[in-house]
């Protein structure tokens, strides 16, 4: 049988953070894989992480079976943190996942189940696993321009005039915060045209929010998420926990349905149940657990809140740093778009023979998209990659 499998392709990020670690070079700068690093490399545990297991550990008395949709408790706190209020909770459905991942492949399977002819609209680019997983499902998929590489802004003429070809009943995807791999945003007000565009055409939107904090404040990155929740009869939300509270490996995150009712959103809380089920059954808990404690416990949260903050905020004095570094050595201001991105990421915006040499030449791992983690670099590491990408330009 097994004979007949075929090689897969590779992913292309995991792919990269395998090359990294096979590179024996002592220099190179890993701003590969979305993954938060301090300024020592690290990828620390977050205090209240600690804090919030330790409690678990002393106090959890079975590991006996949550529900199909993991611990309702978690469900309300994580409602609470992405959407704060902007739709009534009796019209939320939601069962947790693992990760964002397992949210974004539920999301899809659920609207297969609902709608099987519908076309899933993808920003280009958008996230490498997005395209992937649709393709693997067997499902029908679109791009709409997103990204102008020569501003290093949105390309919003672009983005309107390709979501002009939405058709009514398709799901259009949508990066809640901090767009990943662009870190290229909407403003408030191209969001509200995009949501009016979208509503017109009656589609469903499926935000994927999994930088939450990272951006511009954790309030302030849930407002979109919220403005598109409350604006639609239907909205599907995927959020991750991976990042904001660094939980990575514990594959813990959140899919919520927004439904037009109480009735609609029993229906689909019941067909998301359904499909954890099939797909793996109980969803993880340990990750979600720690999650709920920290949200439900003002003192854990306050510092959770804290420390997420000094991340985000090592992340925008990185941004701030290296877009000068870069004014400076090319006495302009085309990287300038470096200092108004938000979230982990920033698309550089040139082409992959450039991607290639920074490696080659310098030890500095990036997607081949240009994509880098702004959260790889520290103080020092910011005019070594500035010099290298003006060297890595004159060929
Ligand atoms: C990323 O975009 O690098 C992260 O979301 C990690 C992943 O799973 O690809």
């Amino acid at each position: 049988m097994f004979e007949h499998l075929k090689e897969q392709p590779a992913d292309k990020i995991l792919a990269l953070m395998s090359a990294y670690r096979a590179d024996p070079r002592t220099d190179k700068i890993d701003l590969g894989v979305g993954v938060y690093k301090d300024a020592s490399g690290n990828t620390p545990v977050m205090r209240a992480v600690k804090a919030a297991e330790r409690r678990i550990v002393e106090s959890q008395v079975t590991k006996a079976y949550t529900g199909l949709a993991g611990d309702p408790a978690f469900s309300d706190a994580m409602i609470g943190l992405v959407l704060g209020g902007a739709v009534e909770r009796a019209r939320v459905a939601a069962v947790a996942t693992p990760g964002g991942t397992g949210a974004i492949r539920q999301a899809l399977e659920l609207i297969r189940m609902a709608a099987p002819e519908a076309t899933v609209w993808l920003s280009d680019p958008t996230w490498p696993n997005h395209p992937s997983i649709l393709k693997y499902l067997g499902m029908k998929s679109a791009a709409y321009r997103y990204f102008d590489g020569a501003t290093g802004e949105v390309d919003f003429s672009g983005l309107m005039a390709a979501l002009g070809g939405v058709a009514a009943g398709d799901a259009v995807l949508l990066h809640g915060c901090c767009h990943n791999p662009t870190g290229a945003n909407l403003t408030a007000e191209q969001l509200a045209e995009v949501i009016a565009l979208l509503k017109g055409k009656g589609a469903v939107p499926l935000v994927d929010i999994a930088y939450q904090g990272f951006g511009d404040g954790l309030e302030a990155d849930a407002v979109a998420t919220r403005a598109i929740a409350s604006a639609f009869d239907n909205v599907l939300i995927a959020a991750s926990c991976s990042k904001n509270f660094g939980v990575y490996r514990e594959r813990t995150g959140i899919l919520m349905a927004v439904a037009r009712d109480e009735g609609e959103a029993k229906l689909t809380q019941g067909t998301l149940a359904y499909l954890n089920r099939q797909n793996y059954s109980f969803p993880p808990d340990h990750g979600a657990r720690v999650v709920t404690e920290i949200l439900t416990d003002p003192e854990l949260r306050a510092d959770w809140e804290a420390e997420l903050e000094e991340v985000r905020l090592g992340m925008l004095g990185l941004r701030e740093q290296l877009a000068g570094e870069l004014a400076r050595l090319t006495n302009s201001d085309r990287y300038g778009f470096l200092a108004r991105h938000r979230g982990m990421f920033s698309r550089l915006g040139v082409g992959p023979e450039m991607v290639e040499r920074l490696r080659a030449e310098h030890g500095i791992y990036m997607v081949g998209d240009s994509r880098m983690n702004i959260a790889g670099l520290n103080a020092e590491t910011v005019p070594v990659l500035a010099e290298a990408i003006v060297a890595a330009e004159k060929g």
